[in-house]
């Protein structure tokens, strides 16, 4: 039997939809930061193919999700292109950020810093059961390009802007060199057992209208293509967050199989193609929050996209301080809708 997640990628509907969320694996679990102690550095702990697989399991034992997605981080692309990458402790992602066009040249990508990201997925290929999907992910050129060129999150992203209007070549430049090297990174993936593969588009909100087509539809388009011409089954789901009037542009240029759907856009009115997925959109405050407006919330979504393929998850990931009791509530209260 086809699991749930896939054939709702096939464009199924499912008369009880899949549920899985991002970040599932994370800081809000005891068991994670228990795992977490014993790697203070992040891009190790992330290439610890025993300690990653660990990670990945943990939510699915203990919420009987219908999906594992692999533990790892977008910015591993950089990091196996030799641009520095550290963790510091309570400030996030730091880069040594790409100045110019002699930066981009040296960017050099070694799939095999990777390796141990693919023995994870074997791990836990071996150790799912029939019914529970493993999702493979990569971040999308534009948003790994953000963390590149700024240096860390939480700006606006004026840096890279300007680059992108100001020196059209060497940007198109530096998505070329993304588009290859994630394109061969989900293409690992797939090779190692990933059944799914999703692109995060985070920061998808931040690309000015005129540069979207260069910056999002056109190298996600691309990926999208290699990818199937290596593995023509694999179901692709796209997250261009923050984007919510561009997704129906972005489902038919892209030609993913699924989209996520942030929590400001209506899924229920979303003009998709039909056999295009929706995957999301409660919003992570919800599950933090959790009790009756959590469940009334789940269940007017989930009633509403009944008869259509639908995934439900978080319009953006699992929040820090989320009780983990919440997401078991909100698991049967989506089963239960
Ligand atoms: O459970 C899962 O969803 C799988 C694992 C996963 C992580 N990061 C683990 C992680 C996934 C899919 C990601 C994707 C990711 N990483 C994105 C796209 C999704 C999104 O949130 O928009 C982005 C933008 C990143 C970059 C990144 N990595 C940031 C901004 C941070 C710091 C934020 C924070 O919570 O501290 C990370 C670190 C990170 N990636 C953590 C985890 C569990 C926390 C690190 C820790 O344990 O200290």
């Amino acid at each position: 039997m086809v699991k749930k997640l896939l054939s709702v990628l096939q464009g199924e509907a499912a008369a009880v939809p899949p549920i899985w969320l991002m970040r599932q694996a994370g800081r809000y679990l005891p068991e994670y930061r228990a795992l977490r102690a014993k790697a203070p550095d992040f891009v190790q702990f992330c290439l610890n193919p025993e300690l990653a697989a660990d990670v990945t399991l943990q939510p699915v034992r203990r919420f009987q999700l219908d999906a594992a997605i692999l533990f790892a981080d977008i910015l591993l692309i950089p990091h196996a292109l030799g641009q520095k990458l550290w963790f510091a402790e309570g400030e996030g992602p730091r880069l040594e950020p790409l100045r110019d066009s002699k930066d981009i040249a040296a960017l050099r990508y070694d799939g095999e810093k990777l390796a141990p990201v693919m023995q994870t997925i074997r791990n836990v290929r071996g150790a799912l059961d029939d019914n529970t999907a493993l999702i493979g992910f990569a971040g999308a050129p534009w948003t790994v390009a953000t963390y590149m060129i700024e240096g860390r999150g939480g700006t606006d992203h004026e840096t890279i802007r300007r680059w992108a209007w100001g020196e059209p070549e060497s940007f198109a430049r530096l998505m070329d060199v993304l588009v290859k090297a994630t394109s061969a990174y989900l293409i690992a993936q797939a090779d190692a057992g990933a059944e799914t593969l999703q692109l995060f588009e985070s920061w998808a909100g931040t690309v000015p209208a005129g540069l979207f087509e260069r910056a999002v539809l056109t190298p996600t388009a691309r990926i999208v293509a290699a990818v199937k011409a290596k593995h023509p089954a694999i179901p692709i789901i796209g997250f261009p967050r923050g984007a919510g009037g561009w997704l129906p542009r972005y489902a038919e240029a892209t030609k993913v199989d699924g989209v996520g759907v942030d929590q400001m856009t209506d899924i229920t009115s979303l003009a998709l193609p039909p056999h295009v997925a929706r995957q999301g959109n409660l919003d992570p405050i919800l599950l933090l929050q959790g009790g009756d407006a959590m469940r009334a919330e789940a269940k007017r979504v989930v009633q509403a996209m009944k008869g259509k393929p639908f995934i439900f998850n978080l319009g953006h990931g699992v929040m820090q301080p989320t009780p983990p009791e919440h997401v078991a509530d909100l698991v049967a209260d989506v089963r239960n809708a």
